[in-house]
């Protein structure tokens, strides 16, 4: 019941908030896919032109599968972190070569392909396919360590396993794309590491570490 109401309170705000990204406009899983990639450890902005760039130049697996190292590359150039792009070369040429084509649907599978963590699974079969599956990375983290007012240090695995359960029950009777890309989307215009807008927030009702006054001390980081 409470679920219910948090799911509906979350997602009518996200239908009148949300941003217009380019890779929203479909579900398309090879989009999805390399939109995740990009935003991994790039802000929104910078990834916009990169996107539409790529997807230009590259626009189905295929392409990429089959693209020159080089030119591949040369599309990354300033993006940084260019592990990404190269994981993710191998990684399409095996969906193009071992599943036709097409980006599996399965977690395990998905889940086995270069550079393709369980953040990265989660969320592209979520917002892709409407898989009902967490996609938990550090906004999101933060968002439910505030719900929940838990304290647990969101660098260990075992916490990201503990928020993917959490999570778990909100991904029923709703769509799991909408829902993900919505929490995604309080992470960043509301539910901010530093300052949130708890007195806009949405959630505001359900929301633990606003009632523990606690909102600006979570989560709780590795100590460096
Ligand atoms: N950050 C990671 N994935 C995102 C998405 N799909 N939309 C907006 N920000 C994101």
């Amino acid at each position: 019941q409470t679920i219910h109401e948090f799911q509906n309170s979350l997602l009518s705000w996200y239908e009148h908030n949300k941003r217009d990204l380019p890779w929203r406009q479909d579900q398309d899983p090879y989009k999805v896919w390399v939109s995740e990639i990009m935003l991994q450890q790039t802000k929104v902005d910078t990834v916009i032109p990169y996107f539409h760039h790529f997807m230009t130049q590259f626009p189905t697996p295929e392409d990429l599968a089959y693209a020159d190292e080089e030119q591949v590359m040369k599309a990354w150039e300033g993006l940084g972190y260019y592990s990404r792009v190269r994981n993710l070369q191998t990684a399409v040429k095996e969906v193009v070569e071992e599943y036709g084509g097409k980006v599996p649907e399965e977690r395990t599978s998905f889940s086995s392909l270069k550079g393709v963590g369980p953040y990265t699974a989660g969320a592209v079969l979520s917002i892709a396919y409407e898989k009902p599956e967490p996609a938990v990375d550090g906004n999101v983290m933060r968002v439910f360590s505030r719900i929940f007012n838990i304290s647990d240090d969101i660098g260990k695995a075992k916490t990201r396993k503990r928020f993917e359960s959490l999570v778990a029950p909100f991904l029923e009777d709703t769509e799991p794309s909408r829902f993900n890309q919505a929490v995604m989307e309080l992470g960043a215009l509301v539910c901010t590491p530093k300052s949130p807008g708890c007195l806009l927030c949405p959630v505001q009702e359900f929301c633990e570490a606003r009632k523990a006054g606690t909102a600006e001390d979570l989560p709780v980081k590795p100590k460096k």
